[in-house]
């Protein structure tokens, strides 16, 4: 099996046109319901081999930006595209993005089921979509461990019984599982100890480069966010208000937000 499943042409995987969210809330009454208006006419694209960063305070949106990017939220308004097509909310596109599109979240116990042996979790995507026999399945699990830098004694044990990072390492190989085309990860990092923060942060590197996987990158560090990506957007309310290669943001920042986020952080990671 090829880690590339889709050919891409170079063009976007995904690509967000003046999209909107807006949230329903609980508060407000029955009759005039509270709204947020979480993503404010986004433009966004991701291509494989280059990793884009989001990068914003908490409540700025990104986790919701992150979901219509993984089709688990339909925008209120505006257009999403997945290789170029519209994506439309139905059982065969949402089958194709499954393929092509993984997501890593913050806490990878919620990725991950309690009850499956690591071999199981990265067995599973392959047999929902059907690739392969059960020994091609099988090889292609351990080199997935051989890739997120597990030893293969890792296949038969339960998340619980491994560390956070490594369990992390675990819901990482099983974004990898099907060769997506982007990984979008939201704050992977943000809940793993600080010792263990900068490996993980290694691993995705040295994935994209030798996989040529797109990914978004999201966090509220911004020094995590330069580290790791070529391209960054820096989001406000919801809207993203500065958008350019890592460097230049960080090194030549235009818009004065930007420039607050950078005087707020301490260190990096
Ligand atoms: N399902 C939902 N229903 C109602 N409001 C929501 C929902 N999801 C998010 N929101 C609201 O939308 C706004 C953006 O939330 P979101 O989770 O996207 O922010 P975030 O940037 O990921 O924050 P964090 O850094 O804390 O993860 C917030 O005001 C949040 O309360
Ligand atoms: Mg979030």
């Amino acid at each position: 099996m090829s880690e590339q499943t889709t050919p891409t042409p170079g063009g976007p995987v995904l690509e967000l046109r003046g999209v909107h969210v807006i949230h329903k809330t609980r508060t407000g009454g029955l009759f005039r319901p509270g709204t947020v208006h979480a993503v404010n006419d986004v433009d966004f694209t991701v291509a494989r081999g280059e990793t884009v960063g989001i990068v914003g305070e908490s409540g700025c949106g990104k986790s919701t930006l992150a979901r219509v990017l993984v089709g688990l939220q339909r925008p209120t308004k505006g257009t999403v595209l997945f290789h170029g097509e519209q994506m439309r909310y139905d059982a065969t596109t949402r089958r194709k993005l499954g393929r092509g599109v993984s997501v890593v979240f913050q806490d990878p116990a919620t990725a991950l089921n309690p009850r499956m042996v690591v071999r199981e979790q990265l067995m599973d995507p392959m047999r929902v979509h059907h690739i392969g026999t059960e020994a091609e399945r099988l090889k292609r699990v351990s080199h997935l461990l051989e890739l997120v830098g597990l030893p293969q004694s890792a296949l038969d044990v339960l998340p619980r019984q491994i560390s956070g990072g490594q369990r992390q390492r675990v819901a990482i190989a099983r974004a990898l599982a099907l060769g997506p085309d982007v990984i979008v990860a939201d704050e992977p990092t943000s809940a793993l100890d600080v010792s263990v923060r900068a490996q993980v942060l290694n691993l995705l590197t040295d994935l994209k480069a030798e996989l040529g996987t797109g990914m978004v990158f999201i966090s509220h560090d911004i020094s995590t966010v330069r580290y790791i990506s070529d391209r960054m957007a820096v989001m406000n309310a919801g809207q993203i208000v500065e958008t350019g290669p890592a460097e230049k943001l960080f090194n030549n920042p235009e818009h004065p937000y930007t420039r607050t986020l950078l005087g707020a952080v301490p260190s990096l990671l």
